[in-house]
């Protein structure tokens, strides 16, 4: 069946209105994807008819939310093909994911060992590395990048060594787009024996993961990303290792009993999960599942692809055009500059006729860095845009364009 994707845009209502009295052309999926009318009905109908505190009550709404909050933590479990339910943890987002492991590391970690991430990280998988070995005494290493936005992975066998007690990268840069060789860097953990998380944030909605096949030890989703909603993330961990991590957060439902002295702690993954969690959260998220299944991520993916090439070529005519980042294995993604004009500027007027674009650093100071600039704009696509959307958002672009110079 071809990729209908005018039908698919009928699932999304907000994609339907006038910014500035122009249509809306929404090019910020990598900040956030808005969300179909499959996951804004569940969450109405959970709290029109199942709404209650989950794992605490013998009453039928308190079963009815529990049963449907897990029945999630299934899908999550096969959507990754994680060996067990209970390696699901249910987080605030990846920030919180990433926490919740590095700060469980620093009972672990000793200072004459090593954790190794790469230039290419967000904010959210650099800052929780470096309080964790503030904290430990440990040293915290980088695997540089060129200049076109890819890893440089000949530095990997000097980087990633005997000491080395983590390596912690993401699969895709929502900065650049570039999709890393996970499998290549995984294997060089894995020869020295080291923990491997891999930051599924920009990977969640345009590809399917298996993490029994790339035998990672922590990988994280964010729901928002994925259609889903915003303030809930993922956290799969091994169980071993998952077993081995202190919680990050005490309080009600992580523990197993609680005197005035001492407590002890849950199972996994309650262990991990202190507190009421986002119920209808992940209500909502386990219906953006369904709608991604139902759609097909290989055929999300191969759309995106589609768009991608589309847009690469034809904003390429733009005079003074410049993409940061031009990695060969690259998602749907383009940060950008235009000559003689600034990234703020160029969202302003793009927004002023109804393209939304995210412009500044995108949480990746040190990526700006390397680039020697202070920020880009930043396109991203999502399954329900339309090659359309990009002939608009070039006439506009060209338009502020003409305006800035
Ligand atoms: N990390 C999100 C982005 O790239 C917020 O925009």
């Amino acid at each position: 069946m071809s990729y209908d994707v005018h039908a698919i845009r009928k699932e999304f209502p907000i994609l339907h209105q006038q910014i500035h009295g122009r249509p809306l052309v929404y090019l910020d999926n990598a900040a956030t994807a808005h969300k179909p009318l499959a996951v804004i009905q569940a969450i109405t109908d959970f709290y029109t008819k199942d709404n209650a505190n989950v794992h605490r009550g013998v009453h039928t709404l308190s079963q009815r939310s529990t049963d449907a909050m897990e029945a999630v933590r299934t899908a999550v479990c096969a959507h990754i093909n994680a060996r067990e339910v209970a390696e699901i943890i249910f987080t605030r987002g990846i920030t919180d994911s990433i926490n919740t492991v590095a700060f469980g590391m620093g009972a672990l970690l000793q200072p004459h060992q090593n954790v190794v991430i790469t230039a290419l990280e967000h904010h959210s998988n650099i800052v929780p590395w470096q309080m964790l070995c503030e904290r430990t005494g440990a040293a915290l290493r980088y695997i540089p990048m060129n200049d076109k936005g890819e890893l440089d992975l000949s530095t990997l066998e000097v980087l990633v060594d005997e000491n080395t007690a983590m390596v912690a990268f993401n699969h895709i840069s929502n900065a650049l787009g570039t999709i890393n060789p996970v499998k290549t860097i995984l294997s060089r953990a894995k020869a020295v024996g080291a923990w491997t998380l891999v930051d599924g944030a920009q990977s969640g909605p345009h590809a399917l993961v298996d993490v029994q096949d790339w035998d990672v030890d922590f990988f994280t989703l964010s729901s928002h990303k994925m259609y889903g909603p915003t303030g809930l993330g993922v956290l799969y961990g091994k169980r071993e290792r998952l077993e081995l991590l202190p919680p990050y957060q005490g309080g009600g439902e992580m523990i197993a009993t609680v005197t005035m002295e001492k407590s002890t702690y849950a199972d996994i993954p309650h262990k991990f999960e202190a507190g009421t969690p986002h119920i209808e959260g992940i209500i909502g998220f386990g219906a953006a599942l369904d709608y991604i299944n139902t759609v097909g991520v290989d055929a999300i993916a191969a759309h995106e692809a589609a768009l991608l090439d589309y847009a690469t070529t034809t904003l390429s005519t733009i005079d003074g055009f410049r993409i940061i980042g031009t990695a060969e294995n690259k998602a749907s993604v383009i940060s950008f500059l235009v000559e003689g004009t600034h990234p703020y500027d160029l969202g302003v007027l793009l927004d002023q006729q109804g393209v939304a674009v995210r412009t500044g650093q995108h949480c990746t100071q040190p990526i700006m860095d390397q680039f020697c600039i202070a920020g880009t704009a930043r396109a991203s696509f999502a399954m329900y845009n339309t090659f359309e959307e990009i002939d608009l958002f070039k006439a506009a672009l060209e338009r502020a364009v003409t305006m800035l110079r």
